[in-house]
């Protein structure tokens, strides 16, 4: 039988590129375990933090020791302006190295942004390759936390009361930012939380209790992204549902993340010990099965494809349920929620990234032209 080339292309520009290198070995393990062997021959891509492709050795050395590498630039010049504006600039231009002619699949294991918002599925669209998970739309609206909302309040899915803001706002002359600042409390209230739109692992993102928290945390989310939204923060337990198809997607059982911390912040997302994952997530019956409602729910309304970890906020006291986000590629990691979802949901890590990537052949064999 001839094996299916299948292209990892792992790492990216995002803040997210150790935690993509980390998935990526854990999806390279389980395509070279039980019957994936046979099935699958895998291709390895690694995209430097400054943008640049690599194929070949480098890629399998960085799957092999799970930290990341920047070779130098040959392509820059001497000749040229050492400026370091001149260098990044020659840096960052994408090529594509010879070897994705050789790719029978791709599974773009990025996250965060330039890979989880539609940029590399566009790439991989005009490639008319099959690709593991969401297209552009559905990859472009779960990254975007604003437009996200706007999608999910049409779909009916109940959400905590947010305001969304630029940086022209953020930055306007002293006349302005009070009067934003005003509105943000009399709808919002205390304590509120301030996040960069586009991003992800919790960057840019602080929980706030008074003006002057207030400002300082618009000021910098507005460094993040041209986009910030401020949201009514409440006193909630985090709950999360994988999901899993096209067409007919399935939801997992339900997991609940617990922590000691203000937030679920970075640290607390990345610091090994400082979070716990209870699977079943001990809450009522019907607290599961709505969830798993929403969970579908929300990843036909963005459009969603493959996979998807749909996260929501419960609030016991009141027994409300509000979605908080998706995230079209989540952490893949062995220890991660999303792989851990299903293996309680009976699909085994190794039955999981084979069902993605028929997933991706299925819906590629559908419209091939059009992801
Ligand atoms: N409105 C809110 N109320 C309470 N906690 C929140 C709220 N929004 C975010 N948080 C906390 O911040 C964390 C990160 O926010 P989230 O919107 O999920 O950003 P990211 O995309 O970076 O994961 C959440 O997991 C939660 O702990
Ligand atoms: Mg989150």
């Amino acid at each position: 039988m001839t094996k299916l080339r299948v292209g990892l292309l792992f790492g990216g520009r995002s803040g997210e590129h150790e935690v993509s290198i980390s998935s990526a070995r854990a999806i390279a393990s389980a395509l070279s375990a039980d019957q994936n062997t046979a099935k699958y021959e895998i291709l390895p891509f690694y995209i430097q933090k400054d943008g640049r492709w690599l194929a070949g050795d480098t890629p399998q050395q960085v799957l092999k020791s799970g930290t990341p590498q920047q070779l130098p630039d040959s392509t820059t010049p001497s000749t040229h302006s050492e400026s370091s504006v001149a260098k990044t600039q020659t840096l960052s231009r994408w090529q594509s190295p010879s070897q994705v002619a050789e790719v029978d699949v791709w599974f773009p294991i990025l996250h965060g942004p330039n890979g989880e918002d539609g940029t590399i599925q566009g790439l991989l669209t005009l490639m008319q390759v099959p690709f593991v998970g969401s297209g552009v739309l559905g990859s472009a609206l779960g990254m975007d936390k604003i437009v996200m909302k706007t999608v999910f309040a049409q779909a009916g899915l109940p959400q905590v009361k947010y305001k969304a803001l630029n940086r022209g706002q953020i930055w306007s002359n002293p006349c302005v930012f009070p009067k934003l600042c005003d509105e943000i409390e009399a709808t919002l209230g205390y304590p509120c939380f301030v996040k960069p739109a586009n991003l992800g692992s919790s960057v840019g993102i602080a929980k706030v209790r008074s003006r002057q928290e207030l400002e300082a945390a618009l000021d910098n989310a507005a460094s993040y992204d041209r986009k910030i939204i401020v949201e009514a923060g409440v006193v909630a337990r985090e709950l999360e549902c994988a999901v899993l198809g096209n067409d007919s997607p399935k939801a997992s059982v339900v997991g609940e993340i617990t922590y000691n911390a203000e937030f679920y912040d970075y640290e607390t997302k990345y610091t090994e010990g400082k979070a716990d994952l209870l699977i079943p997530a001990p809450v009522p019956e019907a607290v599961t099965r709505q969830i798993q409602e929403m969970a579908l729910q929300a990843f036909a309304a963005v459009d969603a494809a493959g996979l998807a970890r749909v996260d929501f906020f419960y609030v016991e006291a009141t027994g409300e349920v509000f979605i908080n986000e998706i995230n079209t590629f989540p952490g893949f990691t062995a220890t991660s929620m999303y792989p851990l979802l299903w293996a309680h949901s009976g699909v085994s890590f190794a039955e999981l990234v084979d069902k993605l990537i028929q997933l991706a052949l299925e819906r590629h064999s559908a419209f091939p032209t059009r992801e």
